[in-house]
């Protein structure tokens, strides 16, 4: 799909061929003097358009329209949020009826606010995305290109490029997450992230079986050790700053498919947990976005990805196991692996001398339950580094909530027979999983991002969302612009 700004006012909006255009209009505004802003002038009089966000007119070939589909659409104030709520009433009703659009226009009639624009072409992208890889005869998405029209687009070409690039990077997640897991193993993720090492600034290594055994990653073998799929250890590096300069690691929960191991799971659904390495998906996708922007910073992406099996040779409740860390463990739970696969990765992270580290895992049933679908569980030892990614979170829409680290919801790993358990009681369980991976990130500030309600759409719609790389992008690119976070070099 291919997207291009252009500085439009109704007038020009109105020239535009395409199959639709979207007119999105914020209270008080005042049309000039066109044919077009006439129609809207004249309908707001009639009290037949209301500017409030997500109320729509439709219009069919009105006078010196190019377009034949017309949609006037309110958007209130004109935050990121009645933005995000136009567009996608606005496209829900343009899909509801009439044929496919190949081409659509979509226009703001008063400069967007920031952030505003960068909304509309997320949720022009998300509405529009089809998935075919698995389909005998792909349908894909009809949609191929959109015209956007602010007052004036000089001023928000670099909105307008993080936007594009944050889609790219949200639909290679999409697309990961998407896959059945006979498509997507261990080894097809490496060769999605070698793929990645032929943007500019981006190199990777891929570790298997054997330089994970030497490294002593005693946990994340262990999950992976029921498996007929070769576990993959995959490092990712973008390089944009000097490289005095301490990056930020990412760390991706990467459990190509979750049955939940000896202490396997109910049936009922369990087609779901191939997206249990919607962390690693991410990771893909801020690289991929990484890759198109060029920031100026460093970042380093680290995936332990192999399978959750049943086996003859899989972990048994009870085994002992001991982590790259030194640290032994005591799996009462062989469903509880994505900590077990993290803690070595976070390990292995401290070689980088990280300026930050932080983890995207679909971890724990418990956060869906606290969360829903509409925050992602934030946790960190830091305070600045957690505001920085809620602030990330709502300025990408890609909301997070920050949940407690009391040392007191630890009590429950203590174990009899290793320093720790691999799981507690039911109780505060996305917590307690937070709290087993903080023994492993002691030596560098670290954030934890629980996914798990977050990354997936269960139901018709069933399907990967992309969070949180709208988060995790606008998280860097910050950074780079020498926010909050601007490390001397
Ligand atoms: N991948 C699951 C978590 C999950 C559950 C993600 C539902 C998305 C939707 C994880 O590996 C898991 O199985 N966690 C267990 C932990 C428990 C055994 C302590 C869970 O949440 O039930
Ligand atoms: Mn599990
Ligand atoms: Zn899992």
């Amino acid at each position: 799909m291919n997207f291009e700004l252009l500085t439009l006012d109704l007038a020009g909006a109105a020239k535009q061929p395409s199959d639709a255009l979207i007119v999105l209009l914020p209270d008080g505004f005042k049309p000039g003097k066109d044919a077009l802003s006439a129609l809207v002038a004249q309908a707001l009089k009639a009290g037949d358009l209301d500017t409030k966000a997500g109320k729509l007119l439709a219009l069919y070939r009105p006078a010196q329209t190019k377009a034949p589909r017309v949609l006037l659409v309110g958007v209130g104030d004109g935050t990121v949020r009645q933005v995000r709520q136009a567009v996608g009433a606005a496209l829900g009703a343009l899909r509801s009826g009439g044929p496919a659009l190949k081409k659509l226009a979509l226009c703001f009639a008063a400069a967007p606010q920031a952030g505003a624009l960068r909304a509309a072409v997320q949720t022009v992208a998300d509405s529009s995305y089809v998935y075919t890889t698995t389909k005998s005869k792909a349908e894909g998405r009809s949609l191929a290109r959109v015209t956007l029209g602010v007052p004036k687009a000089a001023a928000l070409q670099a909105e307008f490029a993080q936007a594009t690039a944050a889609v790219a990077g949200i639909e290679l997640a999409k697309e990961w997450a998407n896959r059945p897991a006979n498509h997507a193993t261990p080894s097809h993720l490496a060769d999605a992230a070698r793929a990645l090492a032929k943007f500019p600034k981006i190199s990777c290594q891929v570790l298997g079986p054997r330089e994970v055994a030497k490294l002593k990653m005693g946990s994340f073998m262990a999950v992976a050790q029921g498996s007929e799929q070769p576990l993959r250890f995959i490092v990712l590096q973008y390089q944009g700053a000097p490289k005095s300069q301490a990056p930020t690691v990412l760390v991706g929960k990467g459990i190509t498919f979750d049955t939940g191991g000896i202490s396997i799971k109910p049936a009922a659904e369990m087609d779901e947990m191939k997206f249990d390495m919607g962390g690693a998906a991410s990771v893909l996708g801020v690289f991929r976005a990484l890759g198109e922007l060029k920031p100026a910073v460093n970042v380093v992406g680290l995936i332990p990805s192999c399978e959750n099996m049943p086996d003859g040779r899989a972990i048994k409740p009870g085994d002992v196991v001991t982590s790259m860390s030194g640290q032994t463990i005591e799996i009462l739970n062989t469903d509880a692996e994505g900590r077990l696969i993290l803690c070595d990765a976070l390990s292995y992270a401290e070689r980088f001398k990280p300026a930050a580290v932080v983890d995207i895992a679909t971890l724990t049933g418990a956060c869906v339950i606290a969360l829903g679908a509409v925050r992602s569980g934030l946790f960190s030892t830091d305070d600045a580094l957690a505001q920085r990614l809620l602030t990330a979170g709502e300025a990408a829409q890609d909301l997070a909530w920050r949940m407690p680290l009391d040392e007191e919801y630890a009590e429950g790993l203590k174990s009899n027979f290793a320093d720790v358990a691999n799981v507690a009681g039911r109780a505060g369980g996305a917590i307690t999983a937070a709290k087993f991976l903080q023994r492993f990130a002691g030596k560098f500030p670290w954030a934890h991002l629980d996914i798990a309600g977050t990354a997936w759409k269960s139901g018709a719609a069933k399907g990967s969302t992309g969070r949180p790389v709208g988060l995790l992008l606008e998280f860097l690119l910050v950074q780079a612009q020498g926010g909050p976070r601007a490390r001397k070099a």
